[in-house]
């Protein structure tokens, strides 16, 4: 059996050289593995937790896909595809949210930590918090469960997203039974680069520091001069442990090439000469996959239909595990209800007629008599212990002669109970007692 890996791409950004570097470039090696099955997807619902942006999550929708698809995916052997074009992924989101604790998502952390932001700023906890922030992990663990995948590449801030959709799986299938889901695993890449990026911290959108994947040669040449060294001249030797061109470079050239510029930096060699040395590598790699990015951008449609044709071979497969699942959960047909199975057990089940025992504030005792509706149909006469207010009872039940005067009922020409019922309605006030007695007894013999 193939090792199912799933990981989601959420389109929020024009894709930077760390992306591709840490996500990209890894998922696509991992892909051409012959014993893996590979699920990667924009996760378009989930960019919609952070932003209101939508010109953005659509030009980023096309960026995103169009990046993938130029590095060298292939949607024939991949199953590429967008979030948003499974309705099922929200279907299961719904299915999922009714096993979840909601404190389960009140510890999540980056619900907690908008919180704290709210709290520090003395405002109330959840202010300006959407549901879909709240319910972000639980739309992440539809996405996963929803074709049982093994295996979870991600980020380490993910890595409770993962343990979240565990243990939703686990629960369902603890709720309902069966073996509906697999148990994912996180899997943290410990040997990808951590791309520096231009003042030398981790390359990231929210450092401002990134390096655009797909900028001309030009501008990628312009980025790499830009880069910060120290100010070593000429002739010096440099230290490729403390310098994040180094490090740049490393995470594209191979190892004989990194031992080659290790040598050149202990030579002296010059910071504008290793800098045009890092540019041409990098863009040596980049320059024919940033043709097909530029050719594939200005051809949507045919991103489209690639997005399409991938969620419509995945859409039989989803719908297949949820009919299990509708059915797990009692969303079920009712042509399946066959009427004469279901009578008896009913039967049994439905209430039946009782008799109630209470004390009267006088300290008597006493009892009522209910029919199965609850409806009220005799109070007794009020007895001097428990042992005569039980034994009128079960006279009433075992005696078939029964008479009724007005709205008394004797036996054997005293009155042991009262109707209920109406003076005028006495007749059929003791017709209805007459029926739920026998209704007992009937019970009582099965
Ligand atoms: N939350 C992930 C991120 O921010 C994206 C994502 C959505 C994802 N659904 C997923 C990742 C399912 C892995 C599996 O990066």
């Amino acid at each position: 059996m193939s090792i199912r890996v799933l990981t989601g791409i959420k389109p929020t950004g024009t894709p930077h050289l760390g992306n591709y570097v840490g996500a990209i470039r890894p998922a696509i090696a991992a892909s051409l593995d012959p014993g893996i099955e590979s699920y990667y997807f924009l996760a378009d619902y989930h960019a919609l937790a952070g932003s209101a942006d939508a010109e953005r999550v659509h030009r980023s929708t096309l960026e995103v896909a169009a990046s993938w698809l130029a590095a060298g995916l292939d949607p024939a052997r991949v199953h590429f595809y967008r979030q948003s074009d499974l309705p099922e992924v929200t279907e299961l989101t719904w299915l999922l949210s009714c096993v979840t604790a909601k404190g389960l998502l009140n510890r999540a952390h980056a619900y907690k930590a908008a919180v704290d932001v709210n709290l520090a700023a003395g405002l109330d906890a959840d202010h300006g918090i959407a549901m879909g922030l709240y319910l972000y992990p639980v739309l992440m663990a539809a996405d996963i469960l929803m074709f049982n995948a093994h295996r979870v590449p991600v980020g380490r801030d993910q890595i409770q997203h993962i343990e979240i959709a565990r243990d939703l799986a686990q629960r369902f299938n603890h709720l309902h039974g069966g073996d509906y889901f697999t148990l994912p695993e996180a899997a943290i890449e410990e040997h990808t680069a951590v791309l520096p990026g231009l003042d030398g911290r981790k390359m990231s959108k929210s450092y401002d520091n990134v390096i655009p994947l797909w900028g001309s040669s030009k501008a990628l040449r312009a980025s790499i001069l830009a880069m910060v060294t120290n100010s070593q001249a000429p002739g010096e030797p440099k230290d490729p442990q403390s310098s994040s061109l180094f490090q740049l470079y490393q995470a594209f050239a191979s190892a004989a090439e990194t031992e080659a510029l290790r040598q050149a930096y202990a030579d002296g060699i010059a910071w504008g000469d290793a800098k045009q040395r890092v540019y041409e590598r990098l863009d040596a790699e980049l320059s024919p996959a940033r043709e097909r990015y530029i050719s594939l951008v200005t051809r949507p449609q045919e991103i489209e239909s690639i997005l399409q044709a991938g969620a419509q071979r995945l859409r039989p497969q989803a719908r297949a595990l949820l009919d299990r699942l509708r059915d797990a959960v009692g969303l079920r047909s009712l042509n399946r209800l066959q009427a004469p199975a279901a009578a008896p057990k009913a039967a049994k089940k439905a209430k039946l007629p009782r008799f109630v025992q209470f004390k009267e504030p006088d300290g008597k005792l006493n009892f009522k008599f209910f029919a199965a509706s609850g409806e009220l149909l005799l109070t007794g006469v009020g007895y001097a212990d428990a042992r005569a207010s039980s034994a009128a009872m079960t006279a009433l039940r075992a005696d078939d002669a029964l008479q009724l005067q007005g709205v008394e009922v004797l036996i054997d020409g005293s009155a042991v109970a009262v109707l209920a019922a109406a003076p005028e309605q006495a007749a059929a006030g003791f017709a209805a007692v007459g029926a739920a007695l026998a209704e007992l007894a009937a019970a009582d013999s099965e």
